[in-house]
C-alpha cells in the first residue's frame, strides 16, 4: 500500500512511518518542521525516511495514487493557553480541514490523531469514548473541533475517517517538552527536574510501539467514523513514575516542585473495551518495560559525544 503520513518527522509519526516501511508499505512523509521544539531533532527522527517539507494549512496535499492518510501532524502540547492559540488553530483545525477535504475528494481513508485531552476532567474513569468531551486545554478544544470536522466531512462529503484518542504516548524520540523525556534527561545529566504541582496527577501512559500498532490496525480494520481510545494499561502518578525511573536508572532525581500547569488534568484512564473489540488491540508494553526502553535511548543520547 502507499500511505501518506503527516507529521512524519515527529515523535509518533516517525515511528509509524518506520513501522509501515518495515511492513512493506510505501510511505510518503510530510512535515513542516515547525520550531515548537528544535527542528534538528525532527531532522534526526526523519533520517532514513522520505519526508517532504509541506505546510498543510497552505499547500494542497497530493493524494494521487495514495491508499490512505495517517494525519498525525499538529501543534502538540496541552499547555496551550495565551498567545500560542492561533498556532493551535492553524496547525490543528485549518491544516486538518485541508487534509479532510483532500481525502474526501480522493476517496481515501484518514486515520486522525486526536487526544485524550478532549475529555478534560473526565466524566468517569476508566473513560469510554462516549463520555461527554469537556476539554480544558485549548489544544484539546482544537482536537475536538477536528473530530467534529471529520463527522461534518463524513456527512457532507462521504469522508472515511477513523479517530484515535492517544493517551500520553512515550518512548524513544519523545518530544523534549514531555514528562518522561525531561525526567530521563535530568537523570542522565544530573540536572534538576521541575514537576508541575504535587506530582499526584496520573496518566494512562501509552508506549509508542503500542500506539503505532493501534494506528496501523485502525487503517486496516477500523469502522468508518469510529472513535477509539488508544491508552496504556498501567496508570501511574508522576511521583510513582519518577520512582520507577530512578530504580531503572539506578540514580536519584533532583526534583523541584513548581506551580501546577494551567489546563493540566488530574487524571487520565482509558477504557479500551471498544478498541479491543473492534481492532483486537490492547496495550502490551508494561510501564516498567517501556520506561527501560526510553531510558536506554535517552541516556545513550546524552552519553554520545
Ligand atoms: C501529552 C502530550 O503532551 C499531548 O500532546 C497529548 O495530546 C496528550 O498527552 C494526550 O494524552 O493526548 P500530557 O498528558 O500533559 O500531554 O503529557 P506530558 O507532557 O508527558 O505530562 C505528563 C504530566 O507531567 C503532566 O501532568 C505534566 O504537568 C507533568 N509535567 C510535564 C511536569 O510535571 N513537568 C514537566 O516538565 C513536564
Amino acid at each position: 500500500m502507499r500511505y501518506v503520513v503527516t507529521g512524519a518527522a515527529g515523535f509518533i509519526g516517525s515511528h509509524l512511518a518506520e513501522a509501515l516501511t518495515a511492513g512493506g508499505d510505501e510511505v510518503v512523509g510530510v512535515d513542516c518542521f515547525t520550531d515548537y521544539y528544535d527542528p534538528a531533532l525532527k531532522e534526526e527522527n526523519a533520517r532514513g525516511l522520505d519526508v517532504r517539507r509541506l505546510d498543510l494549512a497552505k499547500a494542497p496535499l497530493d493524494l494521487e495514487g495514495v491508499d490512505g492518510v495517517f494525519h498525525l501532524a499538529g501543534q502538540p502540547g496541552v499547555r496551550s493557553f495565551g498567545e500560542a492559540f492561533p498556532l493551535y488553530l492553524r496547525r490543528n483545525v485549518l491544516a486538518t480541514q485541508k487534509v479532510f477535504q483532500a481525502a474526501a475528494e480522493a476517496g481515501v481513508r484518514v486515520v486522525f490523531a486526536s487526544s485524550s485531552s478532549v475529555y478534560g476532567e473526565a466524566e468517569r474513569y476508566p473513560t469510554p469514548e462516549d463520555a461527554t468531551p469537556r476539554p480544558i486545554p485549548p489544544y484539546g478544544v482544537t482536537k475536538l473541533a477536528c473530530e467534529h470536522l471529520a463527522a461534518a466531512y463524513a456527512a457532507g462529503f462521504g469522508l472515511d475517517a477513523v479517530l484515535l484518542r492517544y493517551f500520553t504516548v512515550y518512548g524513544p524520540r519523545q518530544r523534549p517538552d514531555m514528562f518522561f523525556r525531561r525526567v530521563c534527561d535530568a537523570l542522565a545529566t544530573g540536572g534538576t527536574f521541575e514537576i508541575y504541582g504535587s506530582g499526584e496527577q496520573s496518566r494512562s501512559f501509552t508506549e509508542v510501539g503500542d500506539a503505532v500498532d493501534a494506528t496501523v490496525a485502525a487503517m486496516g480494520s477500523g469502522a468508518a467514523g469510529a472513535v477509539y481510545n488508544v491508552g496504556g494499561g498501567d496508570e501511574a502518578s508522576m511521583l510513582e513514575a519518577i520512582e520507577l525511573l530512578e530504580w531503572i536508572a539506578g540514580r536519584t532525581l533532583d526534583v523541584r516542585h513548581i506551580d501546577a500547569a494551567r489546563g493540566d488534568v488530574r487524571r487520565t484512564k482509558a477504557d479500551v473495551s471498544r478498541v479491543r473489540a473492534a481492532l483486537g488491540w490492547e496495550p502490551r508494553v508494561a510501564l516498567a518495560a517501556g520506561l527501560a526502553r526510553i531510558w536506554s535511548w535517552a541516556s545513550a543520547r546524552v552519553a554520545a559525544p
